[in-house]
């Protein structure tokens, strides 16, 4: 089966909160393909983040600079799901991924985000299968697999992950869906090329874009590990 084209999608968790929206834009014409919006309640994790109005703040700012709009992906990493999820599809989301321990009924929490206009993905813990998959896959349009314990940007990959990006790539390819394998946690241009080998087509790399003092270069730096 044909592999969607590549994304690279920086996560502004580590980005300059005094100056986000500039930030976003900048990122963005750096060569940004989403913007990747990570959500912490201090509850699911144990850090605290941004909501819906930041969302709705920056969604203005998520074009890139001839106009076109740059898909803004929530990561939600909050308990419980669907309230907040309701509120980021108000606010201007494109992609809501939730993780499915978090929600008590996770068929409903994905028929919602879909209802509410966006597109519903499930994240997976390091420590977590993928067995929901099983009754789900039908339903949602991304899979995001952590590469890191969810919480904190700066953490190193975890290789496990590896394993379940195959899996998850035969999943996907099995299901014949267009679905979208992303990955998020230690990306860097030095492991990205891996990442990719094992299936992944969409890359989050927040601290190794943002703690860079050239955003471009750097994304041009994993563009090029990709395309070789
Ligand atoms: C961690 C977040 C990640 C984080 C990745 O809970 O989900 O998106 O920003 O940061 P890096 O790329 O620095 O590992
Ligand atoms: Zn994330």
């Amino acid at each position: 089966m044909s592999r969607p084209t590549h994304r690279i999608a920086p996560s502004i968790l580590s980005a300059d909160f005094a100056r986000l929206g500039a930030e976003v834009a900048d990122v963005i014409a750096a060569g940004a393909d989403w913007i990747h919006f990570d959500v912490m309640d201090n509850h699911y994790v144990p850090n605290l983040t941004f909501g819906p109005m930041v969302c709705e703040a920056l969604k203005p700012h998520a074009k890139t600079p001839a106009g076109q709009a740059v898909p803004i992906d929530v990561h939600l990493m909050v308990e419980p799901v669907d309230a907040l999820a309701a509120a980021f599809a108000k606010a201007g989301a494109d992609y809501i991924s939730f993780h499915p321990d978090a929600s008590t009924h996770v068929h409903r929490s994905i028929q919602a985000i879909r209802a509410a206009g966006c597109r519903p993905g499930l994240v997976f813990n390091p420590g977590a299968g993928l067995e929901v998959l099983d009754w789900v896959i039908e339903d949602i349009d991304l899979i995001l697999i952590m590469s890191v314990n969810p919480g904190f940007g700066g953490q190193g990959f975890i290789d496990s992950a590896l394993r379940k990006i195959e899996q998850a790539r035969k999943r996907i390819d099995a299901s014949g869906r267009d679905i979208r394998l992303e990955v998020d946690g230690g990306i860097k241009a030095d492991n990205i090329a891996r990442v990719a080998a094992a299936g992944a087509d969409t890359f989050v790399a927040g601290s190794a874009i943002f703690n860079a003092p050239d955003y471009a270069a750097v994304i041009a730096a994993m563009r090029a590990q990709l395309a070789g």
